[in-house]
């Protein structure tokens, strides 16, 4: 399964994958309290970690760490047998990859999904802007990796379509759109403190909502990522936190293209996306 992260060899640093997989596979047990967030790189991760986090607290304060702390695959199994419950375990699994126990304990998993050509450009921006993986193809070289699905965590069609198809219907998984978050944070906030669970005030939701939204995190931005991993100061797990910048980066053609593939295969599974 190590195929998953063809350019993974940067990070992880000396990360053996199928003993990963082994040690997932022979060691671990979900708990019925984990929750998972699972999405595609570049999806909003960060930014549902931040809100997740207070919902857990009860407070509307920032948790101030990274979520790379909470990773998932970033983790030996032995270290995540070792963290307290209740866990939140952040995810960029494929669906086939994840350990069924997670479905049979019946945890719950909050699916994150953006629109792919945001992803594209985002991703785009974060393999150049990490140090470790040593990449400096121009877009036209990254679009067509990305189209090929040779980018971190494999094809982002496969990713979010397995997802959808295996989870759509269980009412232990929560999907949530990038998009529709930034439209309406304050709904999806309480959209999510319901499904755990919660019975905040709106009041709350909302204080959440301004705490969590991009420029408040943007500022915040050293706090919740590793030193040291960006060629730049500039945050790029907090970069532009917008809905349509893929334009600044797709030609007319490559749009087109772009559209041939995802769009198509998206059809028949009833999941939509917005690009602007
Ligand atoms: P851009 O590169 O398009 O700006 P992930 O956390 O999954 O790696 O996703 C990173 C993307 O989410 C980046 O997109 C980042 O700027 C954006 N992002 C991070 N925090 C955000 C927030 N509070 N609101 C909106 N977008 C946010």
């Amino acid at each position: 399964r190590g195929h998953l992260w063809p350019t993974m060899e940067l990070w992880p640093k000396g990360y053996d994958w199928n003993k990963w997989f082994e040690e997932l596979d022979n060691n671990f047990a979900a708990r019925p309290d984990d929750l998972y967030i699972a999405s595609f790189p570049k999806s909003g991760h960060h930014w549902s970690f931040e809100f997740i986090n207070m919902i857990y607290n009860g407070n509307a304060d920032s948790v101030n760490k990274s979520k790379l702390e909470n990773f998932f695959e970033m983790h030996e199994i032995r270290e995540i047998e070792e963290m307290p419950s209740p866990r939140i375990l952040m995810t960029h699994l494929p669906y086939d990859t994840m350990p069924q126990d997670v479905i049979n304990k019946k945890c719950k998993i909050i699916c994150i999904m953006r629109n792919p050509k945001d992803v594209c450009a985002s991703h785009f921006n974060h393999v150049r802007g990490i140090a470790e993986y040593k990449y400096d193809g121009d877009w036209n070289h990254f679009f067509e990796l990305f189209l090929k699905g040779e980018v971190e965590n494999g094809p982002w069609l496969s990713h979010v379509k397995d997802w959808w198809t295996h989870c759509k219907d269980n009412p232990n998984v929560l999907f949530l759109k990038y998009e529709d978050m930034k439209h309406d944070l304050f709904a999806n906030i309480k959209r999510v403190g319901e499904f755990l669970g919660k019975t905040y005030d709106d009041d709350l939701y909302r204080k959440m909502a301004e705490n969590s939204n991009f420029d408040v995190m943007k500022k915040n931005a050293k706090a919740k990522e590793l030193p040291g991993i960006f060629k730049t100061t500039d945050g790029t797990f907090f970069r532009k936190g917008k809905i349509g910048d893929w334009k600044n980066y797709f030609t007319v053609a490559q749009n087109e293209r772009f559209d041939a593939v995802i769009e198509k295969e998206l059809k028949d599974t009833g999941l939509k996306f917005q690009y602007e």
